[in-house]
């Protein structure tokens, strides 16, 4: 994927489809109108309206300020200065977590300073936070008193994210003297230290679709905040589910299974599509998407499935 087509991937958010999302779109059927019923992140969403397929995308997420962080982004309405977000150690972290009510400014600092994109766990473990931290700190600030803090006068022309994240991969080749898999490991944690700037940036490039002239692209996304059930579809219309896994539902306040399936079996849609890892009653694979990527539970991965319903 082109470095400006990133903004595609929406929110960096817990089940973003990422790459597999313009795969998603391929096999799904064209019409007027596509329905993302559990929208999440936005991945679909944005990669369909983009795509043309369809004359109207509906995005559609129950956890409202999920959706209204992707609109405020996307309209750049309220601006976020998202510099101010690139530091975050845990103590904050947890307060923004546990003592502000919920709010677009909160989610967005859930999504980008949690493990995997939890939006509950902050991002490193106790005991390697603040070494994580200290090339942020380097590279923004310059007074970590380590030979890091280098990097702050070779980034200070820089103003964006983007720019100093630049900024910081060539002082790291410049600086590279790979003599032993030692160094080689200690520049990979380098990069993977970095993990929330690269995910700030996924965010910036959303807030800048206006100046890379992709706005028009989305004029025909709408956004809703609404329970599942509660969406108008019609019999023309494809829908496409991507719900909390099964067995994952307590990460979304509880998600019902059985209620899922009588929707589905009384959806009018003709067109109805799912992803699953495990194969649901009355349908048939449309697609292997393939393994899951994820640091957790190496060895027994699943497959990701594209389902297609049939009544
Ligand atoms: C697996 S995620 C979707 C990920 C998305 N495809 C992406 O690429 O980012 C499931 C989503 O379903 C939403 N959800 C859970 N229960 C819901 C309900 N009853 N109605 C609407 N959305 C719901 C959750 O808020 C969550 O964002």
């Amino acid at each position: 994927m082109k470095q400006s087509e990133k903004w595609k991937r929406g929110l960096p958010y817990v089940g973003n489809k990422g790459q597999k999302a313009e795969k998603i779109i391929d096999i799904l059927p064209a019409g007027n109108r596509l329905v993302d019923v559990f929208g999440g992140g936005g991945s679909i969403s944005l990669t369909a309206s983009s795509s043309g397929k369809w004359n109207e995308v509906v995005y559609n997420d129950r956890r409202e300020t999920v959706v209204n962080l992707l609109k405020a982004l996307i309209e750049d309405n309220p601006h976020f200065d998202l510099t101010k977000y690139v530091y975050m150690d845990r103590e904050t972290f947890y307060n923004w977590r546990d003592n502000m009510p919920d709010s677009i400014e909160r989610t967005l600092v859930l999504t980008v300073w949690s493990f995997s994109n939890n939006l509950h766990d902050y991002l490193w473990g106790k005991k390697i936070e603040k070494e994580k931290l200290q090339l942020t700190r380097a590279i923004f600030w310059g007074d970590t008193e380590t030979k890091l803090d280098g990097l702050y006068s070779y980034a200070k022309n820089e103003t964006s994210i983007a720019g100093k994240y630049r900024m910081f991969h060539k002082w790291r080749l410049e600086k590279m003297n790979i003599r032993s898999r030692y160094d080689v490991l200690q520049q990979f944690q380098r990069i993977q230290q970095l993990q929330q700037l690269q995910r700030i940036q996924q965010l910036q490039q959303l807030q800048q679709l206006e100046r890379l002239q992709q706005l028009e692209k989305l004029q025909h996304l709408e956004f809703l905040t609404l329970d599942y059930r509660s969406l108008k579809i019609g019999p023309e219309d494809v829908v496409y589910c991507d719900p909390p896994y099964i067995g994952t539902g307590k990460n979304y306040g509880g998600f019902d299974n059985e209620s899922f399936q009588r929707w589905l079996a009384n959806c009018p849609a003709k067109q109805i599509y799912i992803s699953e890892y495990t194969q649901l009653p009355h349908t048939e694979v449309a697609f292997i998407l393939g393994k899951k990527q994820s640091f957790q539970a190496k060895g027994k991965r699943p497959n990701e499935l594209l389902l297609k319903y049939v009544k």
